[in-house]
């Protein structure tokens, strides 16, 4: 039986449908309600939705065989997974944003408030740049506006959160799209599952 992790939320749904027209029905996770998993024993498969920075997790250690995981939590946690395909959906960017009009004074330490430490940390060692790095776990954009931090490092999808907030993005670091994962021994046991996959997948995605 096959294993995928969907991550949870519109993006998960979206997968899914992808996965379904792959050849991999489930429908009854397509009913309303909070179950976790479901199984499709005649398509031999198995879903499970989990949060969308989980996803790697249960791929890296087989939980999952395989998934789908942002571009930005793969680059954050580095796990040792096959990147498959780029599924080109659930696009966004990994910015740098602060007030609009932010001045960067190079003499002093600048703080920067994040939930991606690692990303803003390659970031900022590549421009040659000191900062003290403040996690955070969520709601990022008010850091800057409490004078928590100087700036944030944080993911922009439509920039309506920064807008509503008065802030703006000052420099864009990576573009993210959505990525299909696998197990690295899932992906030597199940070679023509996981071909079969990418091979249906791939006539599935869009080019921009
Ligand atoms: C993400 C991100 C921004 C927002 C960007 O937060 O951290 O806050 O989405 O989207 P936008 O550009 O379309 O406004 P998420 O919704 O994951 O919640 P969080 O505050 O818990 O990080």
């Amino acid at each position: 039986m096959l294993n995928i992790a969907l991550p949870k939320g519109r993006l998960g749904e979206k997968v899914y449908d992808m996965f379904e027209k792959a050849g991999f029905p489930c429908p009854s996770i397509k009913e309303n309600n909070r179950k976790l998993i479901f199984e499709n024993e005649e398509a031999d498969v198995r879903y499970f939705w989990v949060k969308p920075s989980d996803v790697a997790i249960y791929v890296e250690r087989g939980a999952a065989d395989i998934g789908v995981a942002g571009k930005d939590i793969l680059l954050e946690y580095g796990p040792d997974i096959y990147e498959l395909l780029d599924l080109n959906i659930g696009k966004c960017r990994m910015c740098v944003a602060g007030p609009k009009d932010f001045h960067d004074d190079k003499r002093r330490t600048l703080v920067v408030a994040t939930k991606f430490s690692k990303t803003a940390q390659a970031y900022y060692s590549s421009i040659g740049r000191d900062i003290d790095i403040i996690h955070l776990n969520g709601s990022i954009e008010i850091a800057p506006i409490l004078g928590l931090s100087d700036v944030i490092v944080d993911i922009v999808e439509t920039g309506t959160t920064l807008k509503q907030n008065d802030l703006a993005v000052l420099e864009t670091i990576f573009p993210i799209s959505a990525r299909l994962i696998a197990n690295k021994s899932s992906f030597k046991f199940k070679t023509p599952q996981m071909e079969h996959i990418i091979k249906e997948l791939s006539k599935q995605i869009r080019e921009d």
